[in-house]
Order: structure tokens, then sequence, then C-alpha cells
């Protein structure tokens, strides 16, 4: 009954997710008891196997800290100078573990028409309005029913004691109902974040929510990414000073000559930073990259591999250049070909929801990348505005080969000739406010592990051995069968993802 991967993936099509669908299998545990437990590169382990695109529009030091926070990671974007990649990899690696920084931190000039804007129930005044700087108090926008909008928030501060742990703040939180946010201050009086009600809720509902990913001292993981330039080794360089866990050579090609000295000079001088290569799609490119010639008769190899070529939502690499893979093929022949050699596989680009990611998963990727799903939450670079045609909250969210992003320097990822000529192989638009990836996260994870429930294997382990002995069974779907799989013949309806 069905296929295995190997009988369906080995016909000459190219599928993408939505073409496959799994067979279930037998059930005897709870979604509970499901372990997505991986790694994204060797030796690095993720409680939660969702990482955020290394983009402009995705990944700066908020989205690195709450994607570690919830056991994921976060890439950070190197569409910046040295010193700008460096402070955010830092304000990472120095993050107190679970002190939310989806807090709203304003200057002490700010009134309550500001607070009121910003459609929060509270703010948290500090000299500079930013988290680092000097803490003066919390002011909740009900103080303010009675002031005129342009009373200055300063002035009205609520009697919050700041704290200096969240262990603390938790436990002020749990013993005041009306507290909604507690600050946490350094020794000397700087905001390091707060905890607040809504963040300590979610906690108490989804155990992800609460489980950090952390290096061996503690500290929150995070990820980079570097170009293949010469200059991209003094960038390395200072990444690895400010402390980052892994890096990411960043191309759209990953299956070339600076791709491979760049990891053996990765090798040579940082041997203790991870080194993941791509994006690749074909088992000839991971070959390639799994045995680097060292030149002295040996062979040097990545620590993980990131997959997808034009599968993502803002790519055109396929339209521009005819070249890359349908995702769901690409990661599972990618992924059969680096498991034998303890490889983990990133699967990158082209979810749209938790099914995608099940797909990915059950497939052989370790972990899955995403770059629309996480933009245009709070946590995501740049500000909300509203459309003016529909009226809908929206942020900017742009491929890195958009004319837009290139012009900022990310063309060095298209290995730009020596003409200067910019051909973009991405799009810039904008995507719907997603809410927090803290809350986010935590129950796309809760649904993959629904999924993988429903396919009989309570882990990852588990779904590898099934994929490799044939057990997992799938067929391709027609398009008949896809548009039944969607919400149909419905008048109206709300698709509200979760709550
Ligand atoms: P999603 O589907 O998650 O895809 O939005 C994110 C991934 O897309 C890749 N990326 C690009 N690919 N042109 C491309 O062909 C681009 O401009 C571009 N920008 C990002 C990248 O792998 C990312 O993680």
């Amino acid at each position: 009954d069905g296929f295995t991967a190997r009988q369906l993936f080995g016909q000459g099509t190219s599928y993408t997710y939505d073409d496959v669908i799994l067979h279930p299998g037998p059930i005897d545990f709870g979604a509970h008891e499901v372990s997505l437990e991986t790694e994204v590169a060797k030796g690095i382990k993720l409680r939660t196997p969702l990482v955020s695109s290394p983009m402009d529009t995705v990944t700066e030091a908020n989205m690195a800290i709450a994607m570690a926070e919830v056991g994921g990671l976060g890439f950070v974007h190197y569409n910046l100078s040295v010193d700008e990649q460096v402070s955010f990899v830092r304000a990472v690696k120095n993050h107190p573990v679970g002190s939310a920084t989806d807090v709203n931190v304003v200057d002490a000039s700010a009134t309550f028409s500001i607070l009121a804007a910003s459609g929060r129930s509270y703010a948290v005044v500090t000299d500079d309005g930013r988290l680092g700087g000097r803490y003066l108090g919390v002011a909740h926008a009900s103080d303010g029913k009675q002031l005129s909008a342009s009373a200055k928030l300063v002035d009205h501060l609520a009697k919050v004691s700041a704290k200096k742990s969240r262990d603390d703040a938790h436990a002020a939180i749990k013993a005041d109902e009306k507290l909604e946010a507690v600050p946490i201050v350094s020794d000397d009086g700087n905001l390091l974040g707060a905890e607040t009600r809504e963040y300590l809720l979610l906690r108490e509902t989804l155990p992800d929510a609460g489980a950090p990913s952390v290096d061996a001292g503690g500290r929150l993981l995070c990820g980079a990414a570097v170009g293949t330039r010469e200059s991209d080794k003094d960038r390395i360089k200072a990444l690895v000073a400010a402390g980052v866990d892994v890096v990411i050579l960043d191309s759209s090609q990953g299956d070339s000559a600076f791709q491979k000295s760049m990891v053996l000079h990765i090798r040579a001088s940082h041997p203790n930073v991870k080194v993941i290569g791509g994006n690749i799609v074909t088992r000839r490119q991971a070959y390639h990259l799994t045995h680097i010639d060292d030149g002295k008769g040996g062979t040097v190899s990545v620590d993980g591999l990131r997959v997808g070529m034009g599968s993502g939502s803002i790519c055109t690499t396929q339209e521009v250049c005819a070249v890359g893979r349908g995702q769901a093929t690409a990661v599972y022949h990618v992924s059969s070909y680096a498991r034998s050699l303890g490889v983990p596989v990133i699967a990158d680009g082209g979810v749209q929801n938790s099914g995608h990611v099940v797909k990915a998963l059950s497939l052989g990727a370790s972990c899955v990348m995403c770059g629309s799903m996480f933009a245009g939450s709070t946590e995501a670079p740049g500000a909300y505005v509203t459309d003016p045609a529909t009226g809908v909250r929206v942020k900017k969210y742009r491929g890195m080969g958009s004319l837009e992003a290139m012009q900022k320097g990310s063309d060095v990822r298209y290995h730009s000739d020596k003409n200067h000529l910019k051909v973009a192989q991405g799009v810039a638009g904008t995507v719907k406010d997603k809410g927090s990836v803290r809350k986010m996260v935590p129950y796309v994870a809760h649904a993959a592990r629904q999924g993988f429930q429903d396919l009989g294997v309570a882990s990852l382990a588990a779904a590898r051995t099934e994929l490799d002995e044939g057990c997992l069974r799938m067929e391709c779907r027609s398009g008949a069968a896809q548009a039944e799989g969607g919400v149909h013949d419905m008048h109206s309806f709300t698709k509200v993802l979760f709550g």
C-alpha cells in the first residue's frame, strides 16, 4: 500500500511538500510524548527543530534570542557591518535566559499618546528607550486615562519594583494579579528585560516556550551567516570572539571552490566553531562539501548542510537561472546521503505550515529553516505599517537576492561577477503581522508532534528508521486531491491557526 520514499523520489519528477502525502501509522503514545530533539549541526542540539533564516527582514538579535528561548536557533544575517553583526551576536550571548525581549521600552520623553498608539497596556521607561538603558519605571495605559495624551510617562510611573532575576520577577507576578510586567535590571540599574504575565502563562501551557537552547555555559545558542570572500575571514574572527556557536556559509549555490576554501580556513583557524555549508539540492553537491581535499592527503567535512534552491517564498532563482529542485525531492535525496555520514541537514525555504515541517522532518531533514513564517512577527526587524488598501498590519519581507537587499550588499550570496550587473533572484514585499514567535514556535512544534503521532513515530530517530526501512509509506497527490486536502465548499470561514 503506497510507496517508499526511495520509490516515490526515484522516478524523475521533482516534488515539493504539497505534492506528497504521508500515510498514517499505529499510535500507542500521546502527542506530548513525542520528542523532536535534534541537531542543527554536528554536536549542536536543539529541542525544537526550527531555525530562523539569516535574512535582513527576519533575524537580528531579538529574533535570535526568542528562537533560542523556545528551543530553536536564529542565524543573524550579514547584510550589515561586522560591528553591527557582532553587537547582535553579543546581545544574544549575553541575554539573561528567560527575560523576555518582547518588552515595550520607551524613553524618558515618551507620552501617554505613544503608549496608546503602541496598543500595549504598559511601557517600561529607560533613559534612552532601549534594553540596556538606565531603568526608570513602568507606566500603565490605564493610569493615563484621566490625564492628557501629552502627559509624560516618566511623571506617572507605577510603583513596580524591578527585580534582579527572572525567578524573583516570576514570583512578583504570581503574587499580584494586577502586575502585567516586572522589569529585570542589572546590579547597576540597567534594564535587562522583563518577565511578562503573557509570557509566563505561555510557558506554563506550552513546555517548549520555556526550554531554551543553551551552550555548555548556559548561554543562549546563536548562529550567524557569513560569505566566502577574503574579507569574511575578519568577520568570522570577530563573530567567534563574540561567542557565535555556528556559522552558516550563505550562498544560493554552495558547491563552489570559494565555499570549500572557507570551510578549510574555518577548520584550521577556528576549530571550535561549527560550520554549515550550502545551499545545495543534490547528493553530488553534498558529497563535494563533505569531502573537501585538505591538500595533505585527507578530507574535511562541513558540520551541517542547508538544502533548498528556489523553494523560498520570495525566490525567483528557478525562474531566472533555471536551476534548483522541488524541495521535498531535494530534502529526501540530500538527507539520505548526509545521514550515512552523520551530517545534519536543514530544510530551508518553502515552509508554509506545520504539515510542511512534518514532511521535511520525516523525509530526513534534521531541522527546518523559515523566512516568511517568522517574518512579520514582533521579533522580526522593522516596524509595522498599516496597508492603506486593506487596513491589515504588515511588516516588510524581502529576498536577499531582491534588488533592494542587494543594493545594501547581499549580492555576494549570488557570486556577483566583476561586471557589477545586479540581476534580481528575489522579490521584496510585505507579510501580515504574525504576533510573537515565542507563541508561534511552541504551537508549530506541538502541531508537528501531533503529525508525528499520526505517523506512529515518537521521535525523529524513530522516523529515520521508518524511512530507511521503507516502513514510512507515502504517495503523490493529484491536483484534485490537494484541493480536497484544503478547506473547500465553504461560503465563508476564518482560519485561526492556534489559540
Ligand atoms: P521562505 O519560503 O521560508 O524561504 O520564505 C526563505 C529562504 O529563501 C532563500 N532566499 C532566497 N532565495 N532569492 C532566492 O532565490 C532570494 O532573494 C532569497 N532570499 C532568501 C533563503 O534560503 C531563505 O532561508
